[in-house]
């Protein structure tokens, strides 16, 4: 079956996953082949969260494809400040543009927008819940850097619970075999129950509190900022925000051909010491996500119609 809108990493196959990285791969080294597969389209992006990255790389993606982009980085200045609704918004989004790239704190609200919309809806990032594509860009930047996506083991750190990057990336680890998660993170920022319940027989995981006990196991840790904006009490940011700092002795501490990833941004989590060592892998993560992106719009834009 096409798939219609990217919202969740659970609607997504392990095929539809190396099909996406195989053409990220060849976009990345022949992208003269790909100049002008989006001539003529539009791509709106439309995002009620701060964002340089996800915003940036689709819109990049968009140009290099030979498409065009409009839309906006905030509700500021937009008619939402008047009250028009998301339904709305989408409604007329769908109607200036061939496809939407939406980002939006209310969990579920990429769902909606997907049931609305008569184009291709794409979560560029909704509340906590999930952010499908950074997922889509991670699992791309182990397979290149890894050599493979099957029988790894990978700590993800930091804020498990309000971190939507998490939930999505677990979701994409557990449908390659031999995988094994290490959950690490303080009692107060834990992966949410209803997480878990969905990885439940689908990949091994554990829970940690501390980093250093699986720094020298895994193949890859994947480091989360702790999202300030998401704490009820700030108080209760305050007392975990230093949890984990990566320094480049506990990279020392980590086995050969380690990498070490970050969905960006970070406030404090990595030191500017480990920026230069050959085991971080973040910018060039963060790049991977043009190729990653130019591969998913490509598939709505010209494959999904056609399957
Ligand atoms: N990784 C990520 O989503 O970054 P931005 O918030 O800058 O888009």
């Amino acid at each position: 079956m096409p798939i219609k809108h990217l919202i969740s990493v659970k609607d997504l196959s392990r095929e539809f996953l190396d099909s996406l990285f195989i053409t990220a791969k060849d976009m990345e080294e022949h992208p003269e082949k790909y100049s002008s597969n989006a001539r003529g389209k539009i791509l709106a992006t439309l995002f009620f969260e701060p964002s340089t990255r996800t915003r940036l790389s689709f819109e990049s993606a968009m140009f290099r494809l030979g498409g065009n982009v409009l839309g906006f980085s905030s509700p500021k200045g937009t008619s939402v400040e008047k009250g028009e609704s998301l339904a709305d918004t989408i409604r007329m989004a769908q109607a200036y543009a061939d496809i939407i790239v939406l980002r939006h704190y209310v969990e579920g609200s990429a769902r909606v927008a997907s049931m609305i919309s008569e184009v291709p809806v794409i979560s560029g990032g909704t509340g906590s819940q999930e952010h499908p594509t950074q997922a889509i860009l991670d699992l791309y930047t182990i397979w290149k850097s890894c050599g493979k996506l099957t029988g790894l083991k990978v700590a993800i750190v930091g804020d498990l619970r309000y971190g939507r990057t998490v939930p999505s990336l677990s979701f994409a680890l557990a449908k390659y075999p031999g995988n094994k998660i290490y959950f690490v993170a303080p009692k107060q920022l834990r992966v949410r129950k209803e997480v878990l319940h969905d990885l439940k027989g689908k990949i091994e995981y554990e829970e940690k509190e501390n980093l250093e006990e699986v720094i020298g196991e895994v193949d890859v840790a994947y480091i989360t900022r702790v999202q300030k904006e998401r704490f009820p009490d700030p108080q209760e940011y305050v007392k975990v925000k230093d949890t984990y700092i990566i320094t480049p002795e506990l990279i020392e501490k980590s086995k050969e051909d380690f990498i070490l990833l970050h969905p960006l941004p970070r406030v404090g989590e990595i030191t500017y010491e480990v920026d230069n060592m050959p085991q971080a892998k973040y910018f060039e993560q963060a790049k991977n996500g043009v190729y990653a992106r130019m591969a998913i719009l490509d598939y709505f834009l010209n494959k999904a119609n056609n399957e």
